[in-house]
């Protein structure tokens, strides 16, 4: 019985299970109720005393060893079969949603991409700012409001850009005219936060310097903007304004109608919305920046990105921009 242990010992440990008929062979040889261990059993309880002692161990062992092997193994072949039947090739998938861009950004790029097909270049400036490129170079008087605490935001000695006429400044300091720019970007201000302003916007700013620019340049390159960007048909009126860094200066609106509350709203009652601020750059501002007033002449214009989005999208609180709350967000489509 010792030999017949042994062998059957041997056989287990090599036996070729592969799949569910050879593991239920090997189940019904050696461990079903007529399988050769069961015989074992059978004829162990026969034995006497000191042979019980010598082989009860072994054949304990043998049937400990076949049993988990078989274990084992279904528990592997069910696995497999599961995962096999449950994965259906057919089925649809569950799709993924894609990242959109920003409303502020498919705007911003949208505006670029207009004054870039008229020869405008994009350029950039930084937000922490010195007094020199957001004020003083622009001509504002050393007690101008704007400077004040209430307006614009310090850090030290330097300040967050109020506007992105500072980057007219940086750009005409470091190349000479003809100059064709236009510089996206954020600003800050230090405002009350509500539907209509927050602290925190952005906006574009135009420059064209060279020989013999007119402010008919600047009302034909706005009145292009215009028709590109809210459609063929829209009116435009200019009323004449104050900046201290242009001269003759002026503000832009467009005609948005009474015709809905939104719009009487928007435009408090007048149907025109202000877009933006222009005129020609002042001789000051030239001069601050090396660049012959007597020569050159030039426009500058400067609009907010975020009050063109929500007029264009009918979005009617700016604070809406920040949330980043997908269910708004992923309603734009764009670039
Ligand atoms: N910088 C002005 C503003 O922030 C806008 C402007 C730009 C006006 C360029 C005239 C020329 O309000």
């Amino acid at each position: 019985m010792k030999q017949e242990i042994e062998k059957i010992k041997l056989e287990i440990a090599e036996a070729i299970i592969e799949n569910n008929e050879t593991l239920e062979v090997f189940r019904l040889k050696y461990l079903s109720k007529k399988g050769q261990l069961q015989e074992l059993l059978d004829k162990f309880k026969n034995l006497n005393g000191e042979e019980k002692r010598e082989l009860g161990k072994p054949l304990n062992e043998l049937k400990t060893a076949a049993e988990s092997i078989w274990r084992d193994l279904k528990d592997k072949f069910e696995n497999k079969a599961t995962s096999e039947t449950v994965f259906d090739k057919t089925l649809p998938t569950q799709g993924f949603t894609a990242g959109a861009a920003h409303p502020l950004k498919i705007v911003e790029n949208r505006l670029c991409d207009i004054f870039y097909s008229l020869g405008f270049d994009i350029a950039n400036g930084p937000e922490i700012e010195d007094d020199w490129h957001n004020f003083s170079a622009l001509n504002f008087a050393f007690d101008h409001p704007a400077r004040d605490m209430q307006d614009t935001f310090f850090i030290g000695d330097k300040v967050l850009r109020t506007h992105t006429s500072s980057v007219q400044i940086r750009e005409m300091e470091k190349n000479s005219p003809p100059l064709r720019l236009i510089m996206p970007g954020r600003v800050y201000r230090n405002e009350a936060v509500s539907s209509r302003s927050n602290c925190f916007f952005h906006q574009i700013e135009g420059l064209y310097i060279d020989e013999g620019v007119t402010f008919a340049d600047l009302k034909q390159t706005l009145y292009y903007f215009v028709q590109q960007f809210f459609g063929k048909d829209t009116k435009v009126r200019f009323r004449s304004s104050y900046f201290p860094f242009t001269e003759p200066s002026a503000e832009m609106d467009i005609w948005a109608g009474t015709d809905t509350e939104e719009n009487k709203r928007l435009t408090k009652g007048t149907g025109w919305l202000e877009v933006l601020g222009c005129g020609m750059v002042h001789p000051n501002v030239l001069k601050n920046c090396n660049i012959d007033p007597e020569k050159y002449t030039g426009f500058a214009f400067g609009m907010g990105i975020d009050r063109i989005t929500m007029l264009k999208y009918g979005i009617s609180d700016i604070r809406d921009f920040f949330h980043n709350d997908v269910r708004l967000m992923s309603q734009f489509t764009g670039y």
